[in-house]
């Protein structure tokens, strides 16, 4: 059983969902352990559909809630407990596990699920999945719908729509509650803990993997079982390479160091990036490009509150971003007309943020209606403005290689929010004294 299991929140997802669902049927897959090399499989995470509604960690293993069924409303299709198989592989719940500690209704072998799909599917008109994710799992279902067709003049009826699952369930992950706040929290402030001691470590000479290493070192220590995405340690030219991650350079003494990593806990994922210079002391040229990537960071941060338009905190970055490159003498001319046609993007080119929750870039709509969404207490996201000044012919010397990100993880509370991440040092004067201290 994976940690801090709690039953009730899975039921009561499960019940949320399928008050959703109308009679329909979810069939919803784990995700697939894939290979790396020979036979050699890379670490197993659970798909994140499959896990918010069930908690069950292990692999080979497919959902299915069947509203109103009156075997079970919950089948959970895994592994069968085999002695000499865990003794090499480790420990499986089993059909047992899988309906007391998970609460299923009913277990089966996972080798009956092609046997069983046909009668789960007869007379259910909507069918939830999340199509094109698995696609052996898409053409199993369809090769099934299509052998029921066939049974039609004997009275039965094969599912007549197949509805994307993430249409209800994207929007219950796009709120996150109580609990989910605490694995959130507590993902950032490790992640936040990591942060602090990669400034700590890092210096002229030592390598980006080995900052990499210190950082991730302290995810582990924590609980983390992996970073929540690849952890991006880019020194001097890298910081101007948004996802950079072969992290194999020196770092040389002059530099920034920009690193964007978060832990990843019990599915949940924090997304922090820092930026900050590899001998402890910005210079001039690197203070005053921080200082307006972290004003507009700041700006942004402000303008999420609840019922405000989730275009405001990108509006307020690229307006403060846009003043900060005419004062640097970056750019030229009115500023509401460099903002209106996006004169900034040549050296900000992407979003400011996005949803953070179970996915590093999280589920849920943007835009309603083609309207930007309103922001609604228990929303996450990243606030992550950054300027990136390449070694560019046109640019003045003094520019060159200062890319600069500063992204933290905001909560949506009733009252304006919460900053998750607000242990890693990101005003000057902390990070150089953090640094000054090592
Ligand atoms: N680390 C990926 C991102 O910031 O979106
Ligand atoms: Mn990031
Ligand atoms: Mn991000």
């Amino acid at each position: 059983m994976s940690a801090n299991h709690d039953a009730e929140i899975y039921r009561r997802r499960r019940q949320d969902l399928m008050a959703c669902m109308r009679g329909g049927l979810a069939i919803i897959p784990t995700a697939r352990q894939q290979p790396r090399n020979s036979d050699v499989l890379f670490p197993f995470r659970p798909d994140s559909d499959f896990y918010y509604l069930t908690h069950f960690p292990e692999p080979e293993a497919i959902a299915v809630l069947a509203p109103g069924r009156a075997e079970g409303e919950f089948l959970l299709f895994c592994r069968e407990k085999d002695a000499r198989q865990e003794t090499w592989e480790g420990r499986r719940q089993g059909l047992l596990g899988a309906r007391e500690q998970y609460g299923a209704e009913q277990s089966f072998p996972i080798g009956e699920f092609h046997d069983r799909l046909p009668n789960l599917l007869e007379n259910r008109a909507r069918v939830f999945v999340t199509m094109g994710r698995y696609r052996d799992f898409d053409r199993e279902l369809l090769r099934c719908t299509r052998a029921l067709r066939a049974k039609q003049r004997a009275g039965v009826h094969a599912p007549g729509e197949f509805v994307e699952l993430g249409h209800f369930l994207h929007e219950m992950r796009l709120i996150k509650k109580k609990d989910e706040q605490k694995l959130m929290r507590a993902a950032a402030r490790l992640s936040a803990a990591g942060h602090r001691r990669a400034m700590r470590s890092t210096a002229a000479g030592r390598y980006e993997y080995q900052i990499q290493a210190e950082l991730e070192y302290e995810f582990g220590l924590g609980g983390s079982h992996y970073p929540a995405y690849p952890s991006i340690v880019a020194g001097g030219a890298n910081t101007c390479i948004m996802h950079y991650t072969e992290n194999n350079r020196r770092l040389q003494d002059g530099d920034l160091l920009l690193i964007d990593a978060g832990a990843e806990l019990d599915c949940y994922a924090a997304d922090i990036t820092r930026t900050f210079p590899v001998n402890g002391a910005f210079s001039a040229p690197q203070k005053a490009v921080y200082e307006v990537v972290l004003a507009a960071q700041q700006a942004a941060i402000a303008a999420i509150q609840p019922n405000q338009p989730l275009s405001e905190y990108h509006t307020a970055a690229t307006q403060v971003l846009t003043d900060g490159l005419i004062d640097l003498g970056l750019l030229h001319g009115e500023r509401n007309e460099l903002v209106e046609t996006h004169a900034y993007q040549r050296f900000y080119m992407h979003r400011t943020g996005h949803w953070l929750g179970m996915d590093v870039h999280d589920v849920g709509d943007y835009k309603v209606d083609e309207q930007w969404r309103l922001l609604e207490p228990g929303m996450v996201l990243t606030v992550e403005p950054g300027l990136y000044l390449p070694a560019a012919a046109d640019l003045d010397a003094q520019w060159h290689n200062i890319g600069i990100r500063i992204e933290d993880d905001i909560l949506v509370t009733r009252n304006g929010n919460e900053n998750l991440s607000v242990d890693a040092p990101k005003q000057i004067a902390d990070i150089e004294a953090l640094m000054a201290d090592a």
